[in-house]
């Protein structure tokens, strides 16, 4: 099976409960929406649409929105759950749309879990007009409250601790994602931070958090034994967080927005 294929079935089994599991998606969609401020009726592309949590909010401003995933059950989702947006299953390294279809092209947290974001990100610049705008969402992994679990996956994975003040320790750092927009030739690059606390409500709902960003793969590549008794530490390490109100953590991501330069030819 490849990467490609894992990564469809991941979020294919996620589909159902992606935005319960994530419930600050919703929330960031809009300010990311915000952030490319689209004026009324602008066409927006939104790549790795999950269960829609940008074109939700592109809808609510007026924009007539497309919707893309690699998952067939996220597609299945967004066209039962917005019947007023076009969507489908579309690679986003291969977009299926001809050069400058769209005004604005938006991904939420998609291009850390791309292979090749440079590639994705050479297509969302085809199908924008000249003076477009793309706008991404890219979250921040801090380790804070987490260290003992950190400590655990080098115990077990043998994978380094990094350090507390490494909040950029994601598959793509926001520096990295400002150098892969201006190599594929975007502009006017704007960066805001978001911070929210996040609360969730017991030790299994925080391994549901946590699997999906890698730790499964881990998990599932140890022999069973190792699997079962890596699971009982870290739910017996996550009760040491829970309190009244569940457990909490600071949920920490940044929003980039770029532009198309104006007077270019649709295709370079
Ligand atoms: C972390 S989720 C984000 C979902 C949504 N954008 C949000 O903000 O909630 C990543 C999404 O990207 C999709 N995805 C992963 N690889 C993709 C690819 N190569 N092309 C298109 N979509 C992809 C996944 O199926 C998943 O729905």
């Amino acid at each position: 099976m490849t990467s490609t294929e894992q990564g469809r079935r991941k979020y294919d089994e996620l589909a159902d409960r992606y935005e319960e599991i994530f419930p600050y998606v919703a929330e960031v969609g809009k300010l990311l929406v915000e952030h490319a401020s689209p004026p009324s009726g602008a066409r927006l592309l939104d790549v790795g649409a999950g269960r829609g949590a940008v074109a939700r909010a592109a809808l609510s401003l007026g924009c007539t929105v497309t919707a893309v995933d690699a998952s067939q059950g996220m597609v299945e989702r967004l066209a039962c759950d917005f019947p007023d947006i076009e969507a489908r299953q579309m690679d986003a390294g291969a977009l299926a749309f001809p050069d400058a279809s769209f005004d604005v092209v938006a991904a939420g947290f998609v291009i850390q879990v791309l292979p090749d974001p440079d590639v994705a990100l050479a297509e969302a610049h085809r199908v924008l007009v000249p003076g477009g705008t793309i706008a991404l969402s890219l979250e921040k992994q801090s380790v804070g409250r987490l260290r003992w679990l950190y400590e655990l996956a080098a115990e077990y994975f043998g994978t380094p601790v990094p350090s507390d003040n490494d909040e950029d320790n994601g598959a793509v750092s926001s520096a990295q994602l400002d150098a892969l927009l201006q190599a594929a030739d975007f502009t006017n690059l704007a960066t805001i931070p978001v911070e929210m606390p996040v609360s969730l409500a017991n030790p299994p709902a925080l391994w549901d958090w946590l699997t999906p960003r890698g730790l499964a793969e881990a998990v599932n590549a140890l022999p069973a034994e190792q699997a079962e008794s890596f699971r009982n530490r870290f739910l017996t390490q996550a009760e040491t967080m829970q309190s009244n109100d569940g457990i909490a953590l600071d949920f920490r991501a940044t929003l980039h927005k770029a532009q198309k330069p104006c007077g270019q030819p649709a295709s370079i």
